[in-house]
């Protein structure tokens, strides 16, 4: 699914189950991190890049409505926010595609780390949208699980643009082995990435 070469066992959904108010917190923060990982590109490449500016900052925007949403069901179900735990999975993608940073433009790396994010969170998110016993999460996770996918499409060809197709999918494939390892290494918790 969207050039992920690993599925997430189904069994994860039980962990969230377990501690469905910890992962909406997760969430949460992840969907804050989408916004700040947008502007961050933008705080970094708009002068060498500015038609990236209009995408990314509209990318930032829609994640941030993300949160604000995700925030809504953390309220309704009584709870609060909490601090930010690391996000071990997005930490140990970015150092495991720095290896070969060197002989590689650094846009084309984060263009393609964001795009594998997007596509496992959509792919996570369509487990929720089947499985969860709870039908008015089931409708929210089908919907960001469109976002998401429409998310690593413009990943990838905000990427394709700038470095042609033939790079682009060379990266893509190598960067996407990486990440079916790691993903498949995190034990299974109540977090978006757990
Ligand atoms: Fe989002
Ligand atoms: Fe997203």
């Amino acid at each position: 699914m969207l050039g992920l070469l690993a599925p997430t066992d189904p069994a994860w959904v039980d962990a969230v189950e377990g501690d469905l108010d910890r992962m909406l917190r997760d969430h949460a923060h992840c969907e804050l991190k989408a916004a700040q990982s947008a502007l961050s590109l933008v705080a970094r490449f708009a002068g060498e890049h500015p038609e990236l500016v209009a995408p990314l900052v509209a990318l930032a925007h829609e994640e941030t409505e993300h949160f604000d949403q995700v925030h809504g069901h953390i309220r309704a179900r009584g709870g609060t926010m909490s601090l930010p735990d690391s996000d071990l999975y997005v930490a140990s993608l970015r150092k495991a595609a720095s290896k070969d940073h060197g002989d590689l433009p650094v846009l084309l790396d984060r263009l393609l780390v964001s795009a594998l994010v997007e596509a496992r969170s959509c792919e996570r998110f369509k487990l929720l949208s089947e499985r969860l016993k709870d039908a008015s999460l089931r409708e929210f996770y089908k919907d960001l699980m469109a976002s998401e996918a429409r998310h690593f499409r413009l990943f990838a060809r905000l990427a394709e643009e700038r470095f042609g197709e033939h790079e682009t999918r060379a990266r893509l494939a190598i960067l996407a082995e990486r990440e079916a390892d790691l993903a498949g290494s995190l034990p299974l918790g109540p977090t978006v990435h757990g």
